[in-house]
């Protein structure tokens, strides 16, 4: 297994660009089942998470290629129905699978995903909505089984305690748009990855109107067909490498990002006194000079500041001096990463759901564990920002959603390199 060396204390300098975005691919990866016809998608990140669902959509019948680097082309006739455990177990995203397989063949038999390291993952909301559009729905021998012959139209709401459902929206919209009648999903997300996965669709010739809002309207048709689409920047890797400009003082220009998905980052910077200038409409320029201060942060669905940027603020915030409560909305239990910059010297406490960081200390560098993709994400920030060496472990995570991060950093000028696990000294290695 490898893992990632870095010497922190290098102040990032240069340009770098964004990748697609990994939740706008995956969803759309398992739209192009809905036709029978051949869909192209462009500007895939390459990344394991997406290596995952092509193998999950061969296994399901489908003929899957990558054309080049980040181009994949999917067709499917009839396809298999089932989903099972040895695949889902890999990635928890398999779940917005069930939309497409009822709409194409009017059923679906998913392994339940379960919860993962970020906290319990329900997904009551989308077996509420494919109930009310007439599908009989079962769970048994961790199952969710979906017998969805009579799918129809329906009016839905998609609240839930933590707001709406990122891939509930998207599973019920893939069921919605072949089924005949009219959908209302109210509380609908309105994340971009959603409206990402809406735009492919309507390309493929779905009828769906309130694309970005809260109310989507789908009138069902008869067939759709393939398309060539192009998939949005991702909007966290932006931010990521937004952090990393800050974190390390440097100066960094992004390209190929989408401003208006990044305005919470892009306000909470300013209202830390960091400079983020956008040089054009995809471009922005970001400089970082330690005189920042520090900031509260409240993480909440789209277009609020995203869950999947808390880690990385937080070890933004651990170096950053003055107070800040970095508070999750999202997933209340998103703190995995907290010991791990403990053990780099963030003075960090957890109460309820929320982060208290008394910030403005000297992170050192420490051998040090990734749980999932942006606790990863957070510990390689932390790395650059520390004095001395910062190995990470487990870096499978990073790898299943920040393509070539290690390779970008490196061209702002970081230090960092991915080993073979046997050459971190002596006693550093976890005993796994
Ligand atoms: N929730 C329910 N019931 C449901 C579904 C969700 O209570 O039926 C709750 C969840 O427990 C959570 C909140 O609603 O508290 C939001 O969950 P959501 O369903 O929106 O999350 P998701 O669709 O499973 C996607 C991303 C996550 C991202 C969240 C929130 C993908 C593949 N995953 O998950 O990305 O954090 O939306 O924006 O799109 C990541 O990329 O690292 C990642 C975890």
């Amino acid at each position: 297994m490898d893992v990632i060396r870095i010497e922190g204390g290098r102040p990032l300098r240069g340009k770098t660009y964004v990748s697609g975005a990994k939740n706008a691919a995956l969803p759309i990866f398992a739209a192009s089942l809905l036709t029978d016809e051949k869909c192209v998608i462009e500007n895939v990140p390459d990344l394991s998470d997406i290596r995952f669902m092509a193998e999950i959509l061969t296994h399901l019948g489908a003929q899957v290629d990558r054309i080049k680097s980040n181009t994949w082309s999917i067709q499917s006739g009839d396809i298999k129905t089932t989903a099972p455990y040895e695949l889902v177990r890999k990635m928890r995203a398999s779940v917005c699978l069930m939309g497409p397989l009822l709409g194409k063949m009017g059923k679906a038999e998913v392994s339940f995903p379960g919860g993962c390291v970020i906290g319990p993952r329900p997904i009551d909301l989308h077996l509420k909505g494919f109930a009310k559009m007439g599908c009989d729905v079962t769970v048994d021998n961790g199952y969710v089984r979906l017998n969805g012959r009579n799918l129809k139209g329906a009016d839905i709401f998609l609240g839930g305690r933590h707001g709406s459902t990122v891939l509930g929206t998207a599973n019920l919209v893939m069921a919605a748009v072949l089924a005949p009648g009219v959908t209302n999903i109210e509380s609908a997300a309105c994340e971009p990855e959603v409206v990402d996965l809406c735009n492919m669709l309507m390309k493929m010739g779905a009828n769906i109107e309130g694309i970005g809002s809260h109310h989507l309207r789908i009138e069902g048709v008869q067939r759709l067909r393939g398309c060539t689409y192009r998939i949005i920047p991702d909007r966290i890797e932006a931010g990521t490498l937004t952090i990393a400009a800050v974190i390390t003082g440097g100066r960094i220009s992004i390209s190929g990002v989408k401003i208006d998905h990044l305005r919470a980052l892009i306000d909470k910077l300013e209202e830390a006194a960091i400079s983020v200038s956008i040089e054009s409409p995809d471009c922005i320029v970001v400089e970082g000079n330690g005189e920042h201060r520090a900031v509260d942060v409240i993480t909440l669905p789209y277009p609020g500041f995203p869950t999947d940027l808390q880690a990385q603020i937080c070890a933004l915030m651990s170096v950053t001096k003055g107070l800040s409560i970095i508070t999750e909305r999202v997933y209340p239990n998103r703190f995995m990463h907290i010991p791990e910059l403990q053990r780099m010297g963030a003075n960090i406490a957890i109460e309820g759901a929320s982060a208290i960081v008394d910030g403005g200390v000297q992170l050192s560098g420490a051998p040090v564990m990734a749980s999932d993709l942006r606790a990863s994400a957070a510990l390689i920030l932390a790395g650059l920002a520390a004095s001395n060496e910062t190995w990470v472990q487990r870096i499978y995570h990073i790898d299943r959603g920040f393509e070539k991060i290690d390779q970008k950093l490196q061209s702002l000028g970081a230090v960092i390199e991915r080993l073979e696990a046997k050459y971190m000294p002596a006693g550093f290695r976890n005993q796994e």
